[in-house]
């Protein structure tokens, strides 16, 4: 292998700011629906990939709360390309032990997208290979928000004490609750921020950042990630001694 790569301790979560397919398309003089339609071309690839690497979950951020505000031609070109993926799973999203989960509100989606997205959830749901977490009408401040509603509710309706409320419970009410937290959270596209990607969740993560754009990005530029995150000392705030 180019990395050198400990394969008994490859990440079990790895979280992915998919980002840049606008630039990858403007540079080559196409709209910028080209580069997201050559982003979900490289999803499928990677996902695959970081299967026969051993990770069991990847979550992936595909369209944010604030997405909402780009020119509709270039959401509704978005929505599109998810019917077309999430339509055509099997074939576009490669082999049977793929389970797709989405996380985020998609109650603002076409309600023929939100059928496809219970069906592909549906479908997937005995697969055991890698779990794909798409993040969708996803935010992480909206996450927490709707957790707390849902805890204030509980305490409300005499359910829960608020002496009760820590934090396995906020964590058991975030949309990623059947999944332990990412170890790592890649961002490509050379920004470096978390633009409200698994704000919860990565209170621990290794955040690893690169210039090239998501649907530039290789299975090599992955295992140079799995490298990285491998040479981190972990601390957890204690010491390792
Ligand atoms: C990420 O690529 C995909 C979405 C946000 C839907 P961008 O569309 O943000 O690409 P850049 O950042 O403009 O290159
Ligand atoms: C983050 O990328 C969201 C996704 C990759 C889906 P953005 O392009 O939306 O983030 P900003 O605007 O650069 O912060
Ligand atoms: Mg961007």
């Amino acid at each position: 292998m180019k990395y050198d790569i400990d394969v008994s301790r490859i990440p079990n979560h790895i979280g992915i700011i998919m980002d840049g397919n606008g630039r990858y398309a403007e540079k080559r003089g196409l709209p910028r629906t080209a580069g997201h339609k050559a982003g979900a071309e490289n999803l499928r690839k990677i996902t695959e990939f970081a299967r026969n690497t051993g990770v069991k979950n990847m979550t992936v951020y595909a369209f944010s709360t604030e997405n909402w505000k780009r020119p509709s031609a270039e959401v509704s070109g978005i929505m599109k390309l998810l019917g077309f993926y999430l339509g055509d799973w099997k074939r576009q999203l490669g082999d049977s032990d793929l389970r797709i989960r989405v996380i985020g509100d998609v109650s603002a989606f076409e309600p023929s997208l939100q059928k496809k997205i219970a069906f592909v959830e549906k479908q997937t749901e005995k697969e055991t290979g890698i779990t794909l977490n798409i993040a969708l009408g996803y935010g992480g401040r909206d996450e927490i928000v709707r957790a707390g509603k849902k805890i204030a509710q509980m305490c409300v309706d005499g359910k829960l004490k608020i002496s009760d409320i820590d934090e396995p419970l906020f964590s058991s009410m975030m949309y990623t609750h059947y999944v332990a937290d990412p170890e790592l959270i890649i961002r490509t596209g050379g920004e470096i921020r978390t633009s409200n990607f698994l704000l919860w969740q990565s209170a621990y993560a290794e955040y690893y950042f690169t210039d090239v754009l998501w649907p530039e990005f290789t299975p090599d530029d992955l295992l140079k990630a799995i490298a990285s995150y491998q040479n981190r000392d972990r601390r957890f705030g204690g010491l390792n001694k």
